[in-house]
């Protein structure tokens, strides 16, 4: 019954030097890595990975944002995997949606700089596993 998702620690994350922190928090929960790289987005990749926000308002700003610095990718692997990374990550408004206890309660301030993705359902999380670890 395991799941895969795909996480980022996008580079607000990495910058602040909160890679390992987000692992930790990945591990003590019993998920596993299946696969994980630093990387510098290209803009293409990061367009496809954020395809469904094309047509909102940040889409621009969220692209530069995600290319700006590396970003760590990894493939999370654990009974229900998807929904579990989100619950660790919190709510997307790092302040008005994320609880403390969690990984964007507890270290973000803004909505763009919230630290972590994660894949939000099946669908989503095997087409952005795909886009990140075409080989996996
Ligand atoms: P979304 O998929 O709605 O959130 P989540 O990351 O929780 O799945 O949005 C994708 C990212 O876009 C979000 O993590 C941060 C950014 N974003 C903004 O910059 N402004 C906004 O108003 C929203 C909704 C998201
Ligand atoms: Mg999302």
């Amino acid at each position: 019954m395991s799941e895969r998702t795909l996480v980022l620690v996008k580079p607000d994350g990495v910058s602040r030097g909160l890679v390992g922190e987000v692992i930790s928090r990945i591990e003590r929960k019993g998920l596993s890595l299946a696969a994980l790289e630093l990387r510098t987005v290209e803009r293409s990749v990061a367009e496809q990975h954020y395809a469904e926000h094309a047509e909102k308002g940040f889409f621009g700003d969220l692209l530069d944002f995600i290319t700006g610095g590396p970003v760590v990718a990894l493939v999370v692997e654990g009974p229900r995997a998807i929904s579990a990374f989100r619950q660790l990550a919190g709510g997307t408004d790092p302040v008005d949606k994320a609880t403390p206890g969690t990984i964007r309660g507890d270290f973000g301030l803004e909505v763009q700089y919230n630290l972590v993705h994660g894949s939000d359902s099946t669908d989503s999380a095997e087409r952005e596993i795909k886009i990140w670890f075409p080989n996996l």
